[in-house]
């Protein structure tokens, strides 16, 4: 991963193979943001006109290169657009998404320096951290599969120099630390969610984030499926069943040195289906390799504790992270069968491809166990989430109040999120003859049917936000601002972002 570093010295004295800076773009077209004086007067002041002769418009997506003969400090200059900035300025989302497309631009250099920190003027905490995210989490790559080394040229680049005000001032330090800390996190996501189903595979995924607790600080038990028999997990079980690789529960204990006696504690849960073929309702074979994207919620939720353990967060934190494989198989559940779940309550299965939300139901339930004031769940539940809302917002369901928080943290934080309802007709297409209701509705608002099913886990009192990701965590498309290609590594700067304002709101 690319490192980090902040520096106050003036351009000329600073040696870089590379330096990126902003363009923006407003009534008058293509404009330089500030931070780019310097490298503008020592090339005469033609910056714009190259720019320009280069098809530079300034709006968000630009994304040039230009070598400087000689003429300057650094040999070559990326330019790249953030688009008009809104009435306080450019937002921390803006810098974020152009550093994420500089970081690709800067593929292969050793060193870089870029003034994006300072598009605003003043360089202030939240700009060095965009800025530091935004390069972090663009120039991922994932080539642990590759046989030979990845070409130099294709790999992030090495160091990149953040130019700010004050370099030994402990704000601008401390967001570089929180922003190096956050990508970190969302790469571990990345990471989990791009290795291929056949090592990632229950008992694998709950040893790697056994591995990961533990070198953080946070504690993990992991249930077997002999555990999850005598404890009555029958959700997780009967979707693990088609599998010979048996199913795990993974529990992630993150307790504070230090608690205000009147802090809210939070139980995290996220969806971690290895490989999702549909099991018995079998999908269909086009684009079926995409599920093994089916563990993005998990992998999300195990990278959040890892997050909040480094954050050190004022408050307890456990995770709850049912792991499965979904395959057809003689020993697999099938359509008709009714599973008993953690809390006694009973589902008819109508369609073995609506798994996520059994072996949800078991984590919810014991999560709720717990007590915790709030509730966070996330997964890739349904497509009826990507037919709603593409592929790069999330929808967001649960108890009003915290349901919009949640959303709004997302929006913040450049991941996007929409509120969605839970109308009392969905759920009543899922009452069912047989046991208390059934695993799917009959047919319109899936995406509201997954969160109704999960909503009947939650205990009274725990206020929840269910988070489908089916479209925004995978990239199957070209690269864009942060996004790589593959693994988005979402939803988990919502996640840390919509703790830290539950705790402010408590
Ligand atoms: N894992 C899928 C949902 C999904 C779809 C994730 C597209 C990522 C991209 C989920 O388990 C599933 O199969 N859902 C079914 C539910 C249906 C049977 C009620 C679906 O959405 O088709
Ligand atoms: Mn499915
Ligand atoms: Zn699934």
């Amino acid at each position: 991963m690319t490192t980090l570093a902040l520096s106050d010295r003036r351009l000329d004295r600073l040696k870089a193979d590379a330096m990126v800076i902003g363009l923006g773009s407003n009534d008058d077209g293509l404009v330089l943001l500030p931070g780019a004086e310097a490298i503008d007067e020592s090339l005469g002041g033609a910056l714009v006109a190259a720019l320009l002769t280069l098809g530079a418009t300034g709006k968000q997506g630009d994304c040039l290169k230009l070598v400087t003969f000689g003429q300057a400090s650094v040999p070559l200059i990326v330019a790249v657009g953030l688009g008009s900035p809104g009435t306080d300025g450019y937002t921390a989302d803006q810098v974020r998404r152009a550093a994420g497309c500089a970081a690709r631009a800067l593929s292969g250099q050793a060193t870089a320096i870029t003034t994006l920190a300072g598009v605003n003027g003043d360089t202030d905490a939240q700009l060095i951290g965009a800025a530091a995210e935004g390069i972090m989490l663009g120039g991922y790559t994932y080539t642990a599969y590759k046989s030979t080394a990845p070409d130099a040229a294709l790999s992030p680049v090495g160091k990149v120099t953040i130019l700010v005000d004050r370099a030994r001032n402990q704000v601008a330090t401390a967001a570089l630390k929180r922003a190096t800390s956050i990508s970190e996190a969302v790469a571990v996501a990345r990471d989990f969610v791009n290795m291929p189903p056949n090592d990632l595979y229950p008992e694998s995924f709950a040893l790697k984030a056994r591995a990961f607790g533990r070198e953080a600080g946070v504690r993990v038990e992991v249930l077997d499926e002999k555990r999850l028999l005598a404890g009555g997990f029958g959700g997780v079980l009967a979707v693990g069943s088609g599998s010979e690789r048996k199913p795990r529960l993974v529990r992630m204990t993150y307790t504070p040195t230090k608690t205000a006696r009147s802090a809210p504690t939070f139980a995290l849960v996220g969806k971690g289906i290895t490989f999702d073929s549909g099991g018995i309702s079998l999908k269909p074979g086009p684009k079926m390799d995409l599920m093994k994207t089916d563990m993005a919620g998990a992998a999300a939720m195990i990278a959040s504790m890892l997050l909040i353990a480094a954050l050190q967060l004022p408050v307890k934190v456990i995770a709850t992270i049912p792991m499965a494989e979904n395959l057809p198989s003689g020993g697999a559940y099938r359509p008709a069968d009714v599973v008993t779940f953690r809390n006694g309550k009973t589902a008819e299965i109508l369609n073995t491809d609506a798994e996520g939300r059994v072996v949800l139901a078991d984590a919810i339930a014991r999560a709720c166990e717990d007590k915790p004031d709030y509730l966070i769940e996330t997964s890739t539940l349904t497509g009826a989430q990507v037919v709603a809302l593409g592929n790069r917002t999330a929808g967001v369901m649960g108890s009003v109040p915290f349901r919009d928080l949640v959303t709004a943290a997302g929006n913040a934080v450049g991941e996007g999120a929409w509120a969605m309802p839970l109308p009392d007709e969905v759920r009543s297409a899922m009452d069912s003859a047989t046991a208390d209701f059934a695993n799917i509705g009959d047919g319109p608002g899936g995406m509201l049917a997954g969160g109704h099913f999960l909503q009947e886990f939650v205990a009274d009192g725990v206020q929840w936000a269910h988070v489908d990701i089916a479209g925004p965590s995978y990239n199957s498309g070209a690269p864009y601002g942060y996004t790589p290609k593959g693994a988005a590594g979402v939803p988990v700067r919502t996640i840390l972002r919509a703790i830290e304002d539950a705790i402010a709101a408590h």
